[in-house]
Order: C-alpha cells, then sequence, then structure tokens
C-alpha cells in the first residue's frame, strides 16, 4: 500500500454525533479533539509525512457564542498538551490561518509550541485555525502588491511555482488525499490552491469515530485512484 506523502483532513460532524448521543455539541468537539491526538499517532505509524487539518474556518466565528467559548478553550488546553505530543510523534506543528485573531495567549502558545516543534521532521502536522483559503490568497496577494509596489517584485515574475511562497503553506508539499468525514460533498474553502490536483476520499463516518481502520481504508481507496495529473497513463504512453 502506498501511504500518501501528505494528507489533508476536514474534522467533520462532532456537533451531529454529540446530538445523536443527547449530548451537547460542545462533546462532540472534545471527542473530536481526543480523535485528533489519536490520528497523528495512526498517520506517524502509518508513514505519512505530512498532515493537515481544518480546525476552524473563518467561518466558524458565526457559530454561537458558548460553541466559540467551548472551542477557544480547547484550542487552549490542546496547544499546551501539544508540545509533549509533539516530542512523542516527533512532530512539527504549524499553524495555518490568521492567528491574530485570537487572544494574545492563544497567540503565544502557538509561537511557543511551532518555536519547540521545529527540531522534529517525523511527522509535520498542520493545525487550520481561523483559515481560509480565499482569505490566506488574499493576504499572499497583498504581500505580493507590497513587494511589486517597493520594487523588489516585478509583474513578470509572479509565477505559478512561486505563489505558494506567498501562501501559510509555503514550503509544504501540496496534498495528495483529502479526507472530508461526516457526509457533507465539499471543500468548504479550504486549500483551494494547494489542491488542484489532490485526490478526494468523503465518508459519512462522523470525525470522532473516525480512527485508524477508517484512516487505513481512505488510503486504500487512494491506491485504487488513477493519478494522472491531466497526462496519459503510463500504460498507454508506450
Ligand atoms: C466540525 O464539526 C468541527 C469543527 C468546526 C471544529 C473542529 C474541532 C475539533 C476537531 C476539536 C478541537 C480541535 C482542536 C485543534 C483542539 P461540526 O461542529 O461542524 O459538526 P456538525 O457538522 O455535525 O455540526
Amino acid at each position: 500500500m502506498e501511504v500518501p506523502n501528505h494528507i489533508a483532513i476536514i474534522l467533520d460532524g462532532n456537533g451531529r454525533w454529540a446530538k445523536r448521543r443527547g449530548m451537547p455539541r460542545g462533546y462532540g468537539h472534545v471527542k473530536g479533539c481526543e480523535n485528533l491526538e489519536k490520528i497523528c499517532e495512526y498517520a506517524s505509524e502509518l508513514g505519512v509525512k505530512y498532515l493537515t487539518v481544518y480546525a476552524f474556518s473563518t467561518e466558524n466565528w458565526k457559530r454561537s457564542r458558548s460553541e466559540v467559548e467551548g472551542l477557544m478553550k480547547l484550542f487552549r488546553d490542546y496547544l499546551k498538551k501539544c508540545i509533549k505530543i509533539s516530542r512523542k510523534w516527533q512532530m512539527q506543528v504549524r499553524v495555518i490561518g490568521e492567528i491574530s485573531a485570537f487572544d494574545q495567549d492563544i497567540q503565544k502558545s502557538v509561537h511557543t509550541l511551532e518555536e519547540f516543534s521545529s527540531q522534529f521532521d517525523k511527522l509535520h502536522f498542520q493545525l487550520a485555525l481561523n483559515y481560509g483559503s480565499r482569505d490566506e490568497m488574499i493576504r499572499g496577494i497583498r504581500k505580493i502588491a507590497a513587494e511589486c509596489v517597493s520594487g523588489k517584485l516585478s509583474p513578470e515574475d509572479i509565477e505559478e511555482e512561486r505563489f505558494g511562497d506567498y501562501l501559510d503553506t509555503a514550503g509544504l508539499p501540496d496534498p495528495d488525499l483529502m479526507i472530508r468525514t461526516s457526509g457533507e460533498l465539499r471543500l468548504s474553502n479550504f486549500l483551494l490552491w494547494q489542491m488542484a490536483y489532490t485526490e478526494f476520499y468523503f465518508t459519512d463516518v462522523a470525525w470522532p469515530d473516525f480512527d485508524k481502520k477508517e484512516l487505513v481504508k481512505a488510503i486504500e481507496q487512494y491506491n485504487k485512484r488513477d493519478r494522472r495529473y491531466g497526462g496519459v497513463k503510463e500504460e498507454q504512453n508506450v
């Protein structure tokens, strides 16, 4: 089984998972967070090199105040705990998204975690927080425009290959496989530029139930795909 180099996951279905059990949505997020810890372990065991998860979108601020507050508490606790997790799985953590929208202490935890974990490279773990792909691209375009105005860059130098350098994911390979849990069949503004050639896998399984067996299932499906990138199949090429 060929393990994808980079897997991206949209963690969806915590709320519905909890409701089905007669519990508040926040309970689903707590369970979802526990599962996030496990998925890093599974990914590391399977030999995945890059894992990127969508934990909080630019749209998620619209949720009820109590749900957003509950999520902030989870992020606070998780970011602190993640120092130990990063050492355990030798994983380098990077937060993608506009983190200046978070409280100062959360921003500080992000910097501490990124700095501490920069020594590791078994697994590269990207956590998308207050992330939206359109927002990321607009921020990138502003940087490019500023460089053009200052004369550092000329419009002719703006190329497909270099645009990625201005995104939050600069330096990372594009995802090979994107998994979305809990039945929705859309990208929801996640890594739109980076996933131009990514294979998609959708499952009805809710995020808190997405275990190692489900991850292996997704990778097996990925192995059945014919990845041509717009070219011709190898066997037809001879
Ligand atoms: C989607 O489920 C999930 C979220 C908006 C938040 C994801 C958060 C976690 C997995 C836990 C916390 C993560 C960290 C990094 C500490 P949903 O609420 O949209 O579920 P629904 O579609 O069933 O309503």
